[in-house]
């Protein structure tokens, strides 16, 4: 049993690949002290190690692995490629390695260090499994080619030799199998504000989310 912290503020974000919630989580994170958890670098984390060592790779090795995880592992710079974000969406699926990871993340939810005031977590089943309880709930969005137009300049970045039509093609993959899995699917809550990013400038988005927030805190 897990001990929940009082008096916190909780956010979930459940958002498709690519839509900009990462970095508006994280700039949300600091401007309220909140501790800040990008989930999909889990399952990535996962990926990367089934695509690593593929010999060892079962849910025994896996616990071991997630027992003794810390942040600086899923800040490794491999996570972020398109092949590791592939495999994860396939990985993801599986009811075990879900379950596997359910307490890493309920943990950092609900007793995220003294010196924060909250947590953010992101994801695709955050704000109706992980923190069904969360103060704000956002689904952030964006249209397909816009989102894919964004992972291609944050791949090209990072030396990935990858074309706009694979980064594409690979984003509408990744967006039916989040959306239709039977496990933990994809989708916009009814109490969750709906954000789209298509045609707002990171600022903007960031704007209209503390303004949601500042609302409801009495700031
Ligand atoms: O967010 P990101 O694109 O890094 O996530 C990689 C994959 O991990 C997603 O496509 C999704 O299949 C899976 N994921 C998930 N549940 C989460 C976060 C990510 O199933 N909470």
């Amino acid at each position: 049993m897990i001990n929940k912290r009082n008096k916190l503020i909780k956010i979930a974000i459940d958002s498709p690949a690519a839509a900009g919630a990462g970095t508006l989580a994280k700039a949300i994170s600091k401007h309220y002290n909140l501790f800040y958890l990008d989930t999909g670098k889990i399952y990535r984390f996962i990926a990367y190690l089934k695509l690593r060592f593929p010999k060892k790779w079962n849910l025994n090795f896996l616990n071991k692995k997630i027992k003794s995880l810390k942040i600086k592992d899923l800040e490794n710079k491999e996570l972020v490629s398109d092949k590791v974000g592939t495999e994860a969406s396939i990985i993801s699926k599986d009811i075990k390695i879900r379950k596997l990871v359910h307490s890493f993340q309920i943990n950092f939810a609900y007793n995220p260090p003294k010196r924060f005031d909250g947590s953010c977590l992101d994801g695709r089943d955050i704000t109706y499994n992980i923190v069904p309880d969360a103060e704000f709930k956002f689904f952030i969005t964006a249209n397909i080619k816009t989102r894919a137009l964004r992972r291609f300049k944050e791949l090209k970045n990072l030396n990935n030799e990858i074309s706009f039509a694979e980064v594409l093609k690979s984003i509408k993959k990744r967006d039916k199998s989040d959306y239709n899995r039977k496990v933990s699917p994809l989708k916009k809550t009814k109490d969750s504000v709906l954000i789209n990013t298509t045609n707002l400038s990171k600022r903007a988005c960031f704007l209209k989310i503390k303004k949601i927030i500042d609302r409801k805190l009495n700031i």
